[in-house]
């Protein structure tokens, strides 16, 4: 059973972000039920390494891209990303140490804050390109 069902309310309209949005809910996805079938500690630590590195290529990879576009809230949106990496490599600390007890609420608040993420911040950046183009398309 999926932690985060994939739907296309997710779709913010921004290749490759799309593209990359879908990678992060499957390796999520992935690192839960390793967790949820206790896969040996070693695969799921590998999993959350992988989420965590894919992470933080996607989010270099945005912010280079709202940069470029000049997108008015790229601070904001860059505070948040730095919030995500934050908790992740809390929680693979506390894997790598052994006090996974609290995993299910971390994921669970992983989970929530991608998907708020998608749905609010990134989805705010795929209109915003969107009125940018239309606008240069009329002129
Ligand atoms: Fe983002």
């Amino acid at each position: 059973m999926p932690i985060v069902e994939w739907n296309d309310s997710f779709l913010v309209g921004v290749e490759p972000f799309d593209g990359h949005h879908k990678h992060l809910v499957d390796l999520l996805n992935r690192s839960y039920t390793g967790l949820v079938h206790a896969a040996p500690l070693e695969n799921c630590g590998d999993l959350l390494e992988e989420l965590s590195d894919y992470v933080s290529y996607h989010f270099v990879a945005e912010e280079l891209w709202m940069m470029e576009n000049s997108y008015p809230r790229y601070e904001e949106h860059i505070a948040e990303h730095n919030n995500y990496i934050k908790q992740l490599q809390e929680f693979q600390q506390d894997y790598r140490q052994g006090r996974a007890e609290t995993s299910l609420e971390v994921f669970t608040f992983l989970r929530r804050w991608l998907v708020e993420h998608i749905l609010t911040s990134d989805a705010d950046y795929g209109r915003f390109i969107s009125t940018q183009t239309h606008e240069s398309g009329r002129a």
